[in-house]
This record gives C-alpha cells, sequence and structure tokens, in this order.
C-alpha cells in the first residue's frame, strides 16, 4: 500500500502513514531529513477473567485495514491563564486514519496532528460491541530512531524522577545504566536496562533536536521508552523486584522484535501489573515527537499545550501566578525539624494529647517563626508564605506502611492556625498549605473534603501536595494509571474549593495544566532541595526546561544565595550555582509560582540582589528564546503580562558562557531603566559563588547588551519602561 503524506502548515515536518502487512505504520521527516523511520503503532492486550467471547483479550496489533481516512487544518489562537505568552497558536494538520480489524469486527482509529515543529499522535477507540472492555497489557508505539543520537535521559523508572540526568548516545545507554540507578530515593523502581523517561530529549549528529514525550495523560498510566539496541533480545513487559532491580521478560512478546534504535512506549504497571483498565468510547494521551534544527524551537514550542483539551473551568479568576518564601529551607538542609516531639517511638495520631507532649526545641512551624517570615513576605511584596511541618503526624511519617499517617486538620500546639492567618492577611499575604500525604493515598482520599473545607475556612487559597515514599497500599506505582487518577482527582476537588495545587512527586506533567490551570505547579524532578543532598550539577538547570519543562512549570524553588550551607548549619552540601545564576533562574525556569527558597536573614545580607526577586514578573504577554543548548546554556527574555517592563535571564554549565543581547524586541521610541545582575568577574558556582555586579543604565531598542556567565553561573536583567 502506498504510504499517504499529510505535510505540516509550513510543509517542514511531514508524516507518512501506512497499513504495512496488517500493523499501522508511521514515519516522519523535518526539511527532508529522516527523523522517524518506519515505526509500528499498537497494544498488546490482557486476558480478562470476565471476557466473555475472548474478543477484548486479543491484541489490537495486526490484521488493520485502512479503510478511511481524513484530513483537515486547524487555525486557532487562545489564551491560556497564565503562561509563556499571552496567546498560543494552534495550528496543525489533522490526519484520522479509521483502521478495521476486520477479522474481529472492531474498528481502532489513529489521530495525528502534524505541526510545523513536530507531531502528536493517539489512538483512539469507539466505542463498539465488539470493543467495550479491555485490559492493556504493553502499548507498543515504536519510534525508530535514525542514528546514534546524543540524548538526555533519566532512567525509567515508575516512581520517581529526582535523578540526575545522563548525557551519553543511544547505544550507551544500556553500559551506563547501572551508574545511572546507583543513587537514594525512598521511591524507586527501575524497570529495564534501557528504559528511560519522557521527556526525552535528543540530538543528532547533524544538529537535529529531537524530543519524545506525551501530552494530555489523563485516566492512562504514563509511558516510558525501552531502547531496542543490539544485545536486546526481547522487550521487558514486567517489573521485576523491588528498588534498583530489573529482570528481563520472562514471557516476551510475540510480535518481531524492531531493529535498533527503536524506542518501544512502556507503561507504569499498577499494583497487579496491569497497564490499563479501558472502557470504550476512549482515547491514550498523545504521544509526541517534537523535532527542529533550533533548539530554541524546542522551548518555544506550544505542541503539548495544544495537544491538551480547553480550559475546564468556568470561572477561573480565583486563580493567580504566585511568589512566595517558607518555612521550609532550613527542614530540608536539617537545622529544624518538621516533627514537634521526639518523645515516642511511634505515633498514633489519635491517641495522643498534644499540648502535653515534649516539644523538641527544633519545631521549625511555630507561632514567632511563622510570623517573622510573614513579615519578611509583606515587606518584600511576596503573596504567600509556605509553612511545612504544622501538622500533626510527622514524627513517623515517612516509609513505614503506616496508612493513617496524617490527618491534614489538626495543627501542632505551638502552630495557632486562626491568629497566623488573621496576621498574615492584615499584612496582605496568604499562608501556603502543605499536605504531605506520605503515599498513603486513599488516607488523603478520606480527609480530602475535611482538609479543603479547613483551607477555605482560613482563607488558604493554594496547597503544596506531597508523595514521599512508595504507594499505600502497598505495590502501587507513581506513575500507573490508578495514580494518575488520584492526582487528577485532587485537582478536580481543590478547583470545586477555588485552591490551586502545587503536587511534589505526583506523575510528571503532560500539559494538564491547560484543561486545569488550577494545578500550578509540579515537583516531579531534581529540584533545589537535593542542592542540599548532595547536591546537583551546574548543568542541571541547563537540561530541565528541555526535558522536565515540556510537560508543566515546575515548582523548582530557586534563590539560594547562601550556597555553602555550612555557613549556616551542619550540612556540608552546597549549591552548585552563583547569585547571579540563582536570579536566571527566575526567567529560564518558567513557573507561575516562584519560590524564594533561601532564608530571610540570608536574603537581607545581599539586599541588592534580592532586589531582582521582589520586581520579577511570574506572568508573561511574550517570550523570546534567544539561544539555547541543552545542558550548555539558555537565554531567555520575557515581557510581564499587562506592563511594558522586560526581563532577561541567562543560565550556563560550569563551563561558563558570553552572550551578546540585542535588544531588538522593545518598544521603538521608549526608554527603559535596565538593572544588569551580573556575575563578577571572578565569580565561580564552587570557588566565589557570592561574586556579582549591579549596573544600572537607560536604554532603548537596538542597544546591544553583552554579559558573561561565570562558570555555574548566568545573569539577570529588568528593563523597567519609563
Ligand atoms: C519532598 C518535597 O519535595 C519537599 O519540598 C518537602 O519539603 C518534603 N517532601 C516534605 O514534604
Ligand atoms: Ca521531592
Amino acid at each position: 500500500m502506498m504510504a499517504t503524506e499529510v505535510k505540516s502548515p509550513n510543509g517542514h515536518v511531514v508524516l507518512s502513514f501506512t497499513v504495512e502487512n496488517g500493523r499501522p505504520t508511521y514515519s516522519l521527516t523535518y526539511k527532508g531529513r529522516e527523523v522517524v523511520h518506519p515505526s509500528h503503532l499498537g497494544l498488546e492486550l490482557a486476558k480478562d477473567k470476565h471476557a466473555s467471547k475472548g474478543l477484548e483479550e486479543t491484541d489490537l496489533m495486526d490484521g488493520f485495514t485502512l479503510l478511511k481516512d481524513e484530513v483537515k487544518e486547524v487555525d486557532e489562537t487562545w489564551q491560556p491563564v497564565w503562561g509563556e505568552n499571552r496567546n498560543i497558536r494552534n495550528h496543525y494538520v489533522e490526519y484520522l486514519a479509521i483502521l478495521p480489524q476486520v477479522e474481529y469486527f472492531r474498528t481502532m482509529l489513529i489521530r495525528f496532528r502534524v505541526y510545523d515543529d513536530g507531531i502528536g499522535f493517539r489512538y483512539e477507540f469507539p466505542q463498539q460491541k465488539n470493543l467495550i472492555y479491555f485490559l492493556i497489557k504493553e502499548e507498543r508505539s515504536e519510534f525508530r530512531m535514525t542514528g546514534d543520537h546524543t540524548a538526555w535521559w533519566l532512567p525509567g523508572d515508575y516512581d520517581t524522577q529526582e535523578q540526575e540526568t545522563q548525557e551519553t548516545r543511544l547505544s550507551e545507554i544500556r553500559s551506563r545504566m547501572k551508574e545511572a540507578v546507583n543513587w537514594g530515593n525512598s521511591s524507586v523502581a527501575v524497570f529495564s536496562p534501557t528504559g528511560v523517561q519522557t521527556s526525552l530529549q535528543m540530538k543528532s549528529q547533524d544538529g537535529l533536536y529531537i524530543n519524545i514525550h506525551e501530552a494530555a495523560c489523563a485516566d492512562y498510566a504514563t509511558m516510558h521508552l525501552e531502547l531496542v539496541d543490539q544485545q536486546t533480545k526481547a522487550l521487558t513487559t514486567q517489573l521485576g523486584g523491588g528498588s534498583n532491580a530489573y529482570t528481563p521478560n520472562p514471557k516476551p512478546s510475540p510480535y518481531p522484535l524492531p531493529q535498533p534504535f527503536t524506542f518501544v512506549s512502556h507503561l507504569t504497571p499498577d499494583a497487579t501489573g496491569l497497564k490499563g483498565a479501558m472502557q470504550t468510547p476512549c482515547e491514550t494521551p498523545w504521544r509526541t515527537v517534537m523535532v527542529s534544527d533550533d533548539a530554541r524551537d524546542m522551548l518555544s514550542s506550544n505542541l503539548i499545550l495544544n495537544l491538551n483539551e480547553p480550559c475546564a473551568l468556568d470561572d477561573t479568576s480565583w486563580i493567580h501566578p504566585t511568589k512566595y518564601c517558607g518555612v521550609w529551607w532550613e527542614m530540608i538542609v536539617g537545622k529544624s525539624s518538621w516533627n514537634y516531639t521526639d518523645e515516642f517511638p511511634s505515633i498514633k495520631l489519635d491517641n495522643i494529647e498534644w499540648q502535653k507532649v515534649k516539644p523538641n526545641g527544633r519545631h521549625a512551624a511555630n507561632n514567632e517563626k511563622v510570623k517573622r517570615y510573614i513579615d519578611f513576605a509583606a515587606k518584600n511584596g511576596l503573596d504567600q508564605v509556605l509553612v511545612e511541618g504544622w501538622n500533626v503526624g510527622w514524627e513517623d511519617w515517612a516509609n513505614m506502611w503506616k496508612r493513617d499517617v496524617f490527618d491534614f486538620v489538626t495543627p501542632y500546639p505551638d502552630f495557632d492556625i486562626k491568629m497566623l492567618n488573621d496576621y498574615a492577611h492584615s499584612k496582605g499575604v496568604k499562608l501556603l498549605m502543605h499536605h504531605e500525604t506520605s503515599s498513603s493515598t486513599q488516607n488523603y482520599e478520606r480527609h480530602m473534603e475535611a482538609a479543603f473545607n479547613l483551607m477555605n475556612e482560613y482563607g488558604y487559597d493554594a496547597v503544596k501536595t506531597g508523595y514521599v515514599g512508595d504507594i499505600i497500599p502497598r505495590g502501587d506505582h507513581h506513575y500507573s494509571q490508578s495514580m494518575n487518577n488520584h492526582y487528577l482527582y485532587v485537582v478536580k476537588e481543590a478547583a470545586k474549593h477555588h485552591i490551586m495545587v502545587n503536587a511534589h512527586e505526583a506523575t510528571r506533567p503532560t500539559g494538564l495544566c491547560r484543561t486545569y490551570p488550577n494545578l500550578v505547579g509540579n515537583e516531579s524532578a531534581r529540584g533545589t532541595e537535593y542542592e542540599a543532598f548532595g547536591g546537583s550539577r551546574p548543568d542541571h538547570t541547563c537540561i530541565l526546561p528541555f526535558t522536565r519543562l515540556q510537560g508543566g512549570p515546575m515548582d523548582y524553588t530557586p534563590g539560594i544565595f547562601v550556597t555553602k550551607l555550612s555557613e549556616w548549619s551542619d550540612n556540608p552540601s552546597w549549591a552548585r550555582i552563583t547569585i547571579a545564576g540563582s536570579l536566571a533562574l527566575y526567567l529560564t525556569m518558567y513557573s507561575p509560582l516562584q519560590m524564594a527558597a533561601d532564608l530571610p536573614e540570608n536574603y537581607e545580607k545581599f539586599d541588592d540582589a534580592f532586589q531582582f526577586i521582589r520586581e520579577v514578573a511570574c506572568d508573561w504577554d511574550e517570550s523570546i528564546y534567544l539561544e539555547a543548548e541543552p545542558a550548555d546554556y539558555i537565554t531567555v527574555a520575557r515581557k510581564a503580562k499587562g506592563t511594558d517592563n522586560w526581563f532577561i535571564g541567562g543560565k550556563c554549565d560550569e563551563n561558563g558562557h558570553k552572550t551578546t543581547v540585542k535588544l531588538d524586541f522593545l518598544d521603538k521610541g521608549r526608554k527603559y531603566d535596565c538593572t544588569i545582575y551580573a556575575d563578577a568577574k571572578d565569580a565561580h558556582y564552587e570557588k566565589n559563588p557570592q561574586a556579582y555586579t549591579i549596573t544600572k543604565k537607560v536604554v532603548k531598542a537596538g542597544d546591544v547588551l553583552k554579559l558573561t556567565e561565570a562558570p555555574g553561573g548566568g545573569f539577570a536583567v529588568s528593563l523597567i519602561a519609563k
């Protein structure tokens, strides 16, 4: 059969689709260069003890014919509630293949959307007599790469994304895997010696940037990618065991193994090993392949947001970008504690008279300290103060398989919830709620309504949730279909209470924040906390925008000014960044939720540099990526929403970077007060992180700024229209 070709609006991206020996097959080119070689699409189904006619367990892999196809072009523009740009253009050519599996009298559809910067495709299952309920054993979407690309990858893992990124050729993933999985986290489940996570950023040897991820992952398991290399004998289909362990699949797939350099989708199983329980009509998330010969396009692409459904909330007036500080870093660093007492070997929530227990003297979330943070926020124009450790249960909160770990409504005796909220509100500040669930998800769902009511009662409008440790009930994984349903349930319930959600350790984002814009942030990657756990590489923040941030904003918690933690604690760890580099992150790591994570007293020591954090916006009318290279540098200019002010940030890796910024995006004929926060000549992320310069001048459109970023450093510029 001849392949059908579908061109993107400007013709740069071309999708070819055909049915090859009964198997749906696609390939992709960019400006005439091969990006994805012919790759098969399909799903293997699992046996279902309830299947009456046996039809539901027949795979959706082969025996297809192309009955009919439809092509249409769509060009529309929409406005996000918050974002990098006021307007987002959604312009694509859609190709829908209607694929009967004639022998079984059933039909599957594959819908492609072809954009100028890549494609998305998904499987759709209309309601039909012979496909009502089915269970997914594995999705087999293939992405056959054209060569031994450089890849920035995380080990495939059903529970965490908090590893350092590895940078290797595809052929080196297998040999690097042992080293990559040799790290510490309280919930780890690696499944294959060549399994990697998405978003996966690659660069071909001839300079094409290729990114594979997914969009709109709802009621479905998170997708990983398993690379077929020269040594692959069979694809992995089962989790081999516990932490950091993997065993090859005991029952190989009956379908032929794809060629080396092919990535094959690998879904996250639930506690029973099942990868999906489906009821028609339904569809899978979109699988995305972004491609360009310019790395900046990877960062400015809106492909993933565009593939998500429009906003599902009628009223979004209560959703707002937020800058916050918090009673947080000192606990992460180990100087103070979340828990109130050290008196008991373990606690049961109902059995303790909290007024009578002996305080440990290290409890951070106390009235006096929280007031100090509220004062600091009020003085510096920060909107909210996060307080962790305010509620009872922290004495034995993690990794105990303890179900009833928190009730999310009872404060410790030294945290006066009414007084502190009143005090905050009197100063124009809000408290930011914290719900660490310890991954005891049923417990959280049971208490959630009461917890949200408590928030409404005291005037909280944002919650940071957390999912530390293995999922309870045991056996399930952070990225399974059931857990993905849990996270979305929380976001939807929160919306009913007008509460914004920032979920840590939750599933990896896939752009659902377009549909539910009260999902203002996620962690779901290695955040600043790791600077207190041994540190992250200086190039880490030059990779995340290419990978983790593709699916939505990250609560990275930037802003560490006193990078050597031993200056104020017993923690020998240190942050691998300069102060100017820390300021740059407020631009390069886009998020509508930005933390000033360091201690108030540390900011007070560098008040002139802190001015940038006071001033920087976190919602934008326009964003222009000026230069970018994965793991090397990123420079971006952004226009603050509803103003004529611009902010520019540049962040680089351990090698330093020189850049020339041409201010040709400013309004012609207008003058701007320009403040440049730069690394000093001798600044260095390890040897001299606090050396910065602040220069002020007046600039106009067309002027040029020459900037030097120190190793592990960066710069930040504010341009306030006169
Ligand atoms: C891990 C989160 O990422 C961190 O921010 C939080 O403080 C701890 N869990 C405790 O909930
Ligand atoms: Ca975390």
